[in-house]
């Protein structure tokens, strides 16, 4: 019996896309809109899947040499339009912020739209739990005020790094791992006053790096449900399962001290000292909180470690660069750097900063930003975006733009030094942290800790390739958060 289905099984979905497919193309075709934005004949029901097999930024950007900075693609039945240039992308994050800043949520993430309108970044900019909790990150953790109160907890956990360093001295170490463990501590003390991870237990960050990066590989897998709608509810590459694993998994590393806190709190035993007490005095549930704290490591972590390392290993690919900046810190910072970190002094006009910005333009960890959705159907210059298209702004073209930058593809900060170009979203041509409402709410932060963590990583050592190691290099590793080879090993000396 089952085998006789078989055949209408398989023939009811595919009927079923060949009306949608005629559908939506009638109503392109018929309308006296301005047009789509050009982009490869998409074959019937699935659109240009084949034209992209992943969609990364490198494919994207190959595919916009041929059909121009505003693309669109029929992926299934999902219209995705590409930006590649500043000018579309100020169209898209600036002119028609208000209506392009919505979200195309993965369908791998494991809530249902009610509970993303209550508990996550995920939803939409008009939503009132996404002003609150924005509102409360940036009050309370990236606020000039929040990160002064943060400053002495983060020379704390860099002296730890450099002091294992020390002990360290002309071994090979897991730079990733390194680097990893420390930012997971300096944000993990900023949210609860604890450390999670241990520096000496052979960093002991693994099995949380593998939670974390299965929670975004889920997120970022080209998921066929996405432009199948027909398909959502199967989960057939298993991603919301993980996403979902990988999410338990990780709130089982808070939880008991979430619990412990309440418990403190109860007992009237306690006073305001981190994040997590905000939360709870405003009343967040635990639902609540897992899921913030889940996204805020999920969206800080990877970003923040992969720029660090991509500005090292630049750095050892240009000795010029490194000799430049070791000489700066020498001069500028002395062996003060660590004892008395003057964190407003590092977001000046220093070659520290350019080496950070140089790397964030070259090597945006998002690259494609995160999708946003067309809230309802607007026109960007001579062309139409339809209501619902995924919006796409690949910053990682715009960054190595020929027509913006001299010679994009050298690794070159002296560009940024007595330029006034910056991250914050108003310098279209440069835009690793994005722009308009959707703009990184971790920006301040990010722009303080990643110099601090390179500056003290470059001041006090030297370092080496192993002899027979994975030579550290910079390709582009295709996946949206261009994270680096692993594992990224490299040899300290102590400089004196
Ligand atoms: C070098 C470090 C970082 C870079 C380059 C970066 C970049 C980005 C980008 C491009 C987006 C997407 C914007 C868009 O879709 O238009 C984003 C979103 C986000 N980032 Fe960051 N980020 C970094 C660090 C951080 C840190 C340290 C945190 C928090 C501690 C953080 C929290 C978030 C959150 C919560 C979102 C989602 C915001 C929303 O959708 O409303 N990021 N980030």
């Amino acid at each position: 019996m089952a085998l006789i289905m078989l055949p209408f099984l398989l023939l009811f979905p595919l009927l079923y896309f060949i009306y949608k497919h005629k559908k939506s193309s009638n109503s392109t075709s018929n309308s006296n809109s301005p047009q789509l934005p050009p982009g490869p004949t998409p074959w019937p029901i699935l659109g240009n899947i084949h034209h992209i097999k992943t969609m990364s930024h490198v494919t994207l950007y190959n595919l916009a040499k041929s059909y121009g900075p505003l693309m669109s693609l029929k992926l299934g039945t999902k219209r995705v339009i590409i930006a590649s240039s500043s000018s579309f992308a100020l169209q898209i994050l600036k002119v028609n912020d208000r209506i392009l800043s919505a979200r195309d949520v993965p369908s791998a993430v494991p809530l249902t739209r009610s509970e993303i309108d209550q508990l996550s970044f995920w939803s939409d900019p008009w939503i009132d739990q996404w002003k609150n909790i924005r509102t409360k990150c940036r009050v309370e953790l990236f606020s000039s005020k929040g990160l002064d109160s943060q400053a002495r907890m983060w020379e704390e956990k860099v002296t730890e790094m450099v002091e294992y360093l020390r002990g360290k001295e002309g071994m090979v170490v897991d730079v990733e791992e390194l680097v990893f463990v420390t930012i997971f501590n300096v944000f993990s003390n900023a949210y609860f006053s604890r450390d999670f991870l241990k520096l000496e237990e052979e960093f002991g960050g693994n099995e949380v790096r593998v939670f974390l990066r299965g929670i975004i590989e889920a997120l970022l897998a080209f998921n066929v449900s996405e432009f199948i709608p027909v398909l959502g509810k199967f989960d057939f590459q298993g991603l919301r399962k993980k996403h979902k694993e990988m999410s338990i998994k990780m709130h089982s590393l808070w939880e008991p001290a979430v619990k412990e806190r309440r418990e403190k709190m109860e007992s009237g035993n306690y006073s305001k000292q981190d994040f997590l007490d905000t939360l709870l005095e405003d009343g967040f549930n635990d639902v609540q909180i897992n899921k913030l704290f889940e996204e805020l490591f999920t969206a800080g972590i990877d970003t923040t470690t992969s720029t660090i390392n991509r500005t090292i290993i630049e750095l050892m690919n240009n000795p010029d660069s490194m000799n430049k900046l070791q000489h700066e810190l020498d001069t500028e910072f002395n062996q003060e750097l660590l004892s008395n970190c003057n964190l407003l002094q590092l977001s000046t006009n220093y070659y520290l900063q350019a080496c950070v910005k140089e790397t964030l333009r070259l090597h945006p960890p998002a690259p494609l930003l995160l999708p946003h959705r067309a809230r309802e159907t607007c026109q960007v210059m001579n062309y139409t975006i339809p209501q619902n298209a995924h919006v796409l702004v690949n910053v990682w073209a715009i960054g190595r733009d020929p027509s913006m930058w001299d010679e994009p593809l050298e690794y070159r900060p002296e560009r940024f030094i007595d330029s006034s170009l910056d991250f914050k979203g108003n310098d279209f041509e440069f835009l690793p942290f994005s722009a308009g409402r959707r703009i990184c709410p971790g920006l301040p932060m990010a722009a303080k800790i990643v110099p601090l963590v390179i500056g003290s990583l470059i001041r006090f050592f030297n370092w080496t390739r192993p002899p027979h190691g994975n030579d550290a290099d910079v390709h582009e590793v295709l996946r949206a958060t261009s994270n680096m080879i692993h594992p990224f090993q490299l040899i300290p000396t102590a400089r004196k």
